[in-house]
């Protein structure tokens, strides 16, 4: 092993003081001595750890993904924030190493904020574009919402709104939100994540649900539901099948809204 190939040892320093935990501190501190010529075998006898140990953590943070390397030496939990913020762990694992490109003050910054037990909403930081089609719609045509390409076939059907059509959501948006300055009558009754009235199906793309408390962790798996009211896209592009609140997976969560009064309907 050489000199630090990948990664900036000025920006492990500026990492330095960020960081909580002893773990993740000696193994800045490993990687930015290896970086000043102090051979292996010295900064073993230094932590009192192996050499093998030094040339592991050298190389862990000396590649792509020296992010979610530091990020699991903190003791980031990937499945509890996962949970919290009502996304697939694999969503979070991704987000964690995507990050492994970015400035690493940044990334200290997330994973301070974890630290401190305050896990924001995962977000794309730039307009999100969603793609709408309404479940009765679906059902009308015989669709499925297993169906392969079913935008694809919803665009080829000539469908237009209130059924079907895109719209962009801004960073600080819900997608109810995003909707509604859109000019669409989407269904709702709290506006607060709970209920089922504002639920769609997410068919491509990831959604965030920061303090939904009806629906439970296995009708999100299963389902693959989201509260548009709270939803956030997560990803550049999503797609969800709307009106989906009252079909019979959610119709117990249902409560009375303005929208059933006036009829409105997405
Ligand atoms: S309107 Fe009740 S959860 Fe969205």
């Amino acid at each position: 092993m050489g000199q630090l190939e990948h990664v900036d040892a000025d920006r492990l320093r500026a990492w330095l003081p960020e960081v909580r935990s002893a773990e993740a501190t000696a193994a800045l501190m490993v990687a930015v001595a290896y970086d000043r010529g102090i051979g292996t075998a010295e900064l073993a006898s230094w932590y009192g750890r192996s050499e093998e140990w030094v040339e592991e953590t050298v190389d862990a943070l000396d590649s792509g993904r020296l992010v979610s390397t530091v990020a699991r030496l903190e003791g980031v939990d990937v499945e509890a924030v996962a949970a919290e913020s009502n996304l697939a762990p694999s969503t979070v694992r991704d987000w964690f190493d995507g990050l492994a490109d970015e400035p690493v003050p940044e990334a200290a910054d997330v994973v301070r904020r974890y630290a401190e037990g305050s896990v924001e909403p995962v977000r794309t930081g730039s307009p999100s574009t969603v793609y709408h089609l309404d479940h009765e719609t679906l059902t009308e045509r015989g669709w499925s919402l297993d169906d392969e390409g079913l935008f694809e076939k919803a665009a080829e059907a000539d469908l237009d709104l209130p059924e079907y059509g895109r719209f962009l959501v801004e960073p600080d948006e819900s997608i109810l939100e995003a909707a509604e300055r859109g000019g669409r009558s989407w269904p709702y009754a709290c506006r607060g994540g709970a209920c089922s009235n504002c639920a769609v199906v997410v068919v491509e793309g990831d959604v965030a649900m920061p303090g939904q408390s009806i629906l439970s962790d296995e009708q999100i798996r299963e389902t693959n539901a989201r509260l548009s009211c709270v939803g956030v896209p997560i990803t550049e592009e999503v797609k969800v099948v709307t009106g989906v609140g009252d079909t019979d997976a959610f119709a117990d969560l249902r409560l009375p809204s303005p929208t059933d009064e006036t009829g409105a309907s997405d």
